[in-house]
C-alpha cells in the first residue's frame, strides 16, 4: 500500500484521515502544525514544489482543505473563491501532473436541498456559494483525462469539543447550561469524522475512481441528532436540566438561505466493500458515558 498525501492534514478530517493513514500518511498544515507535517499556505505555495521536495512518491493526495465556512464565502465570494477554486484546482492540477491521483473532498451543500437521498448521477444545483465553489471544482475534475476520486460529507461529527463538530459543541452546550436551538427541517446524513476517513482510505486502496457519497446512512435532522444526545445523556443523568429547543432553519440570520434537506443516498458506497458506520444512537451513547457518567 502506497503513501497517501493529505493536504489539510491539521484540519478535522484531515486529522482523523493522519490517525487512520499512520506511518503512509503525509500531512500538509497551514496554521497549526501538525507532527512531521508539511508547511502548506495555498496562497504562497504551489504543491507541485512541496511534491518535488518529498523523498516519497504518493498515490493519492487527498486535498481536504478550505475556507469551509458558508457565512464566509458569502461574505467573500471572490477571497474564499480563491482558496477553494482556484488554489484547489492548481493544486490537483500539480497532483495529475506528477502521476498522483487527487481526493477532493466536496460537500451535500452542491445540492438545493428541496429533498433529500440525492445519488452521485443527479445533477449539481448548489444555492450557496461554498456548495457552487465545491461544484466548480468538481466540473474541473470531470474534464481531467485522469483518475480521481470527488467524495461527498455531509456533516461531520465526533464527541471532540475543541472544533467544529456539532456534537462535542453540544456537550460544551449542556455542561453550561446553555439553550440549544436546533432546525427540525435542515436534514442531513451525519457521520462520525473517523468513519468518513476511513472509508476514503479504503476508497483509495480499492483503486475506485469517481464520485462517492461518503456519508452516514440516517436521515437526521439537527434537532433530531441533538435530541438523540440529549435523550442518552438523561438517561444517565436524570436531574440535568437540559434546554433544548426547535427552531426552523431559516430563522437563523444566515446570509444565505441554507437548504433544507441536503441528505445523501450512500447505497454507491455501502455497495463496495466498505466498513459499515457508527450509528449516530451509538455514538451519542459513547460520548454521553465519556462526559456525564
Ligand atoms: N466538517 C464538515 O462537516 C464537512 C462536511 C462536508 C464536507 N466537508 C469538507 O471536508 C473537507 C475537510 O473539512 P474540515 O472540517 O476538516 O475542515 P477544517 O477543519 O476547517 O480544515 C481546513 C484545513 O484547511 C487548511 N487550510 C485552510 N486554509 C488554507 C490555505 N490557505 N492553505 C493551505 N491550507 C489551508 C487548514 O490548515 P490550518 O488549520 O493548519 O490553518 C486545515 O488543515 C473540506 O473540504 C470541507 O469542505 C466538511
Amino acid at each position: 500500500m502506497r503513501s497517501v498525501l493529505v493536504v489539510g492534514g491539521s484540519g478535522y478530517l484531515g486529522q482523523s484521515l493522519g490517525r487512520t493513514l499512520g506511518s503512509r500518511g503525509i500531512s500538509t498544515y497551514n496554521s497549526k502544525p501538525v507532527p512531521n507535517g508539511l508547511h502548506f499556505d495555498a496562497s504562497e505555495t504551489r504543491l507541485r514544489d512541496l511534491i518535488s521536495e518529498m523523498s516519497i512518491e504518493p498515490s493519492h493526495a487527498v486535498v481536504t482543505y478550505g475556507a469551509i465556512n458558508p457565512e464566509f464565502c458569502a461574505r467573500d465570494p471572490v477571497g474564499s473563491a480563491q482558496i477553494n477554486v482556484h488554489s484547489v484546482i492548481e493544486a490537483m492540477r500539480d497532483a495529475i501532473d506528477a502521476g498522483i491521483v487527487p481526493v477532493f473532498l466536496s460537500t451535500d451543500y452542491v445540492f438545493d436541498g428541496t429533498r433529500g437521498a440525492r445519488n452521485e448521477t443527479e445533477s449539481t444545483c448548489p444555492t450557496t456559494q461554498y456548495g457552487a465553489q465545491k461544484v466548480a471544482v468538481e466540473e474541473w475534475l470531470h474534464n481531467q483525462n485522469a483518475p480521481w476520486i470527488i467524495a461527498r460529507a455531509s456533516k461531520l461529527v465526533s464527541g471532540a469539543r475543541d472544533t467544529h463538530s456539532v456534537l462535542g459543541q453540544w456537550v460544551n452546550d449542556i455542561q453550561d447550561g446553555r439553550e440549544m436551538r436546533c432546525a427540525t427541517d435542515q436534514v442531513f446524513s451525519p457521520a462520525l469524522v473517523d468513519d468518513v476517513a476511513r472509508s476514503i482510505v479504503q476508497l483509495i486502496d480499492h483503486a475506485a475512481i469517481g464520485i462517492f457519497h461518503v456519508a452516514g446512512d440516517e436521515a437526521m435532522s439537527r434537532y433530531d441528532l441533538a435530541k438523540t444526545l440529549v435523550e442518552t445523556v438523561e438517561d444517565l443523568t436524570p436531574t440535568l436540566s437540559i434546554n433544548l429547543t426547535a427552531a426552523k432553519i431559516h430563522d437563523f440570520p444566515f446570509l444565505e438561505k441554507r437548504p433544507l434537506d441536503t441528505s445523501l443516498d450512500t447505497a454507491k458506497l455501502r455497495a463496495l466493500d466498505i466498513t459499515s458506520f457508527r450509528s449516530m444512537k451509538d455514538l451519542c451513547t459513547d460520548i454521553a458515558r465519556e462526559h456525564f457518567s
